[in-house]
C-alpha cells in the first residue's frame, strides 16, 4: 500500500469541480459533486462545453436504432450519432478509450448494420478500432424469430491512439502450476521443440474478448424504470480494464446511471448526461447511494491496483 491513498469524499453541491465544465449553462439541470457531475441535456450540448482531450474513458450505449421508447424527449427519427462520435473523439484524452455497446434492430427482415456503420465512422473520425468485443447474454430473451436467438451485443473499443491504460482481467488458468513445455509451431505448421524454459504456468491467464453476463439485478436496483439498462458487471469490468483510480469517466447516454455507479465504486471521477430528466433522477439516486456506500467502505482504492498487480480476477467476474 502506501501509494495513491486518495479517498472518495461526499459530494459538495456548491463546488464546480471540473474546470472543463465551468461554462455549463445554468438552465441545465445539474448535480455538482466533488467526484461526479450529472446533467440533464443533449450530450452534444454537454460535450460542446468540454475542453479537448478531457475524458479518460467513456463507457456507453447509445439508443439502438428505434428498438426502445425512451420517453418524451427522445425522438429516434431525428437521433444522429455521427456528430456525437465526432465530438467524443475531440473530448477523449490522447490514449483514452470509448467502450461503445450496441446492437442492431431488424427492419424489413434485415439487420440494420448500424453498429458496423458506427464503428467504421468512428475510424473515419480518427479513432482506432482497438478491439471488437462481444457482450454475451447468459439469458437471451426468446423471441421466436426465423433466426437463432439474439445472444450477443457488440462492445467496440475505440481508442485515441494507443490506449494509455490496460489492466487486463484474468481468469483461473487450467495450466496453473504446470511446467511450461516450451513447444510451439513455426509458420509452416511444423512442431518446433524449444528448450525447456524451466518456468511454471501462473495461476491466472488473460480472459478472451467475449464477456458473459446475466441481466436482471440492475433492472431491479433501478426500480425497473429504465428500458435498457446494461449490467453493472459490464461497466465495472471495462472501467477496471481501461482506466485507473482518479481518472475521469464519461457516459453521454447516462440512462439509469450504471456507468456512473461503477465509476464511483472504483474510485474514478464521473460525468454523465441524459436527455430525459426522469432517468437523470434515477441515476442520481443510484450514484448517491454508491457514494455513501464507498464512504462507509472507506477504501483507498489501492486494493484495485494491488489486485491488478497480483493478477487477480475482477470483483464482478461472472464467467
Ligand atoms: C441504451 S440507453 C442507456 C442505458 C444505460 N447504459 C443504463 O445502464 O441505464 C440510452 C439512453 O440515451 C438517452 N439519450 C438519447 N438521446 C440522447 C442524447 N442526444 N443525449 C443524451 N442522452 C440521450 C436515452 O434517454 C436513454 O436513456
Amino acid at each position: 500500500m502506501g501509494h495513491d491513498m486518495r479517498k472518495i469524499t461526499p459530494p459538495r453541491y456548491d463546488d464546480v469541480y471540473f474546470n472543463a465544465m465551468a461554462k455549463m449553462d445554468n438552465d441545465m439541470k445539474t448535480t455538482l459533486g466533488n467526484d461526479y457531475k450529472l446533467v440533464c441535456g443533449d450530450c452534444l450540448d454537454v460535450m460542446a462545453e468540454m475542453a479537448d482531450n478531457t475524458i479518460d474513458l467513456t463507457v456507453t450505449s447509445p439508443p439502438y436504432d428505434n428498438l426502445r421508447d425512451y420517453g418524451k424527449d427522445f425522438d429516434a427519427a431525428v437521433f444522429d450519432w455521427h456528430p456525437i462520435i465526432k465530438e467524443l473523439y475531440r473530448v477523449t484524452a490522447v490514449g483514452g478509450v470509448v467502450v461503445w455497446v450496441v446492437a442492431d434492430a431488424t427492419i424489413n427482415g434485415s439487420e440494420t448494420g448500424t453498429s458496423f456503420r458506427q464503428a467504421l465512422w468512428a475510424m473515419e473520425y480518427g479513432f482506432r478500432l482497438h478491439d471488437t468485443m462481444i457482450y454475451k447474454r447468459q439469458n437471451p430473451q426468446p423471441l421466436n424469430h426465423n433466426r437463432y436467438e439474439q445472444g450477443f451485443e457488440y462492445m467496440f473499443i475505440f481508442s485515441k491512439g494507443k490506449p494509455k491504460s490496460f489492466n487486463p482481467l484474468k481468469k483461473p488458468s487450467k495450466m496453473a502450476g504446470k511446467k511450461r513445455t516450451g513447444t510451439m509451431r513455426n509458420s509452416g505448421g511444423d512442431m518446433l521443440v524449444k528448450k525447456h524454459t524451466g518456468g511454471r504456468y501462473s495461476p491466472t491467464s488473460m480472459r478472451d474478448n467475449v464477456f458473459v453476463y446475466a441481466i436482471g439485478t440492475e433492472v431491479h436496483n433501478a426500480g425497473g424504470k429504465h428500458p435498457a439498462i446494461f449490467p453493472e458487471a459490464l461497466a465495472n469490468d471495462h472501467i477496471i480494464s481501461w482506466s485507473n483510480p482518479g481518472d475521469l469517466v464519461f457516459d453521454p447516454f447516462l440512462g439509469s446511471g450504471t456507468t456512473g455507479k461503477m465509476a464511483i465504486h472504483n474510485g474514478r471521477k464521473f460525468i454523465g448526461c441524459d436527455i430525459e430528466a426522469d432517468y437523470v433522477d434515477i441515476a442520481r439516486q443510484r450514484i448517491e447511494n454508491e457514494v455513501t456506500a464507498v464512504c462507509n467502505r472507506g477504501d483507498d482504492f489501492t486494493t484495485t491496483k494491488t489486485e491488478k498487480a497480483n493478477g487477480q480476477i475482477a470483483l464482478w467476474d461472472m464467467t
